[in-house]
């Protein structure tokens, strides 16, 4: 198994939302991409932020912009937040018409491209499109809401995408959001995963930053 160093992703859900820049900068130098949820109150009951916000905090920030669109018809939006900037855009495969041409689309409007596979989608259907993709994420708890228990039987879903991974040599990183913490982290790295986002678990500690680092350290590698 050839895995790189791990990334962190502090997850803003967790962050005070009227706060959203400093609590950006509390994780600079220590994160290396900032995970934003976007939620429309239509593919999860939950309601967030959308591209304005996005645009403005974006600019406020240097950290690489990790969006994760939990949104329906991620066709008509997701293009925006490339052209915001966002390092990378990934949308939900449940919600998608045609994945690979939005991620050509997102490729093409500057932005890698990920593909989300929420808790009751199997992952074995998607795993030919990885080529089109830069990162997988792999959801560990169902999308909606921060604060969830960690489900350690996903993992089976990250073993089978390292597989994948790995005999088609690709370049993807394979990305694991809900439940991760110091407790969490080194099971999902052992599956395979080498992105990691933690929302609670950085944005509830009093010190965000060394949070990064614990789980960093944690991770194992
Ligand atoms: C939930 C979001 C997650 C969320 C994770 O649907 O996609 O990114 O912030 O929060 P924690 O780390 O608290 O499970
Ligand atoms: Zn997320």
């Amino acid at each position: 198994m050839s895995v790189p160093p791990p990334i962190i992703a502090p997850s803003i859900l967790a962050a005070d939302f009227a706060r959203l820049a400093e609590e950006a900068r509390a994780v600079e130098g220590a994160a290396d991409w900032l995970h934003v949820d976007v939620m429309d109150n239509h593919f999860v009951p939950n309601l967030t932020i959308g591209l304005p916000v996005v645009q403005s905090l974006i600019k406020t920030s240097t950290l690489p912009f990790d969006v994760h669109l939990m949104i329906e018809q991620p066709e008509r939006w997701s293009i925006g937040y490339a052209e915001a900037g966002a390092y990378n855009v990934t949308f939900h495969v449940e919600a998608a018409d045609d994945p690979v041409a939005l991620a050509k689309n997102l490729r093409a409007a500057g932005s890698r491209a990920g593909l989300a596979i929420d808790r009751d989608t199997p992952v074995e259907p998607y795993l030919e499109l990885l080529p089109h993709f830069d990162t997988l994420l792999i959801m560990t708890i169902k999308a909606g809401f921060g604060g969830q228990a960690f489900m350690p039987e996903l993992l089976d879903k990250v073993r089978a995408a390292r597989r994948q991974v790995d005999a088609g040599h690709l370049e993807l990183r394979i990305e694991v959001d809900g439940g991760i913490a110091r407790d969490t982290i080194e099971a999902a790295a052992e599956a395979g995963a080498d992105a990691f986002v933690a929302g609670t678990a950085v944005y509830a500690s009093a010190d965000p930053a060394a949070a990064v680092r614990a789980l960093r350290q944690a991770a194992g590698r």
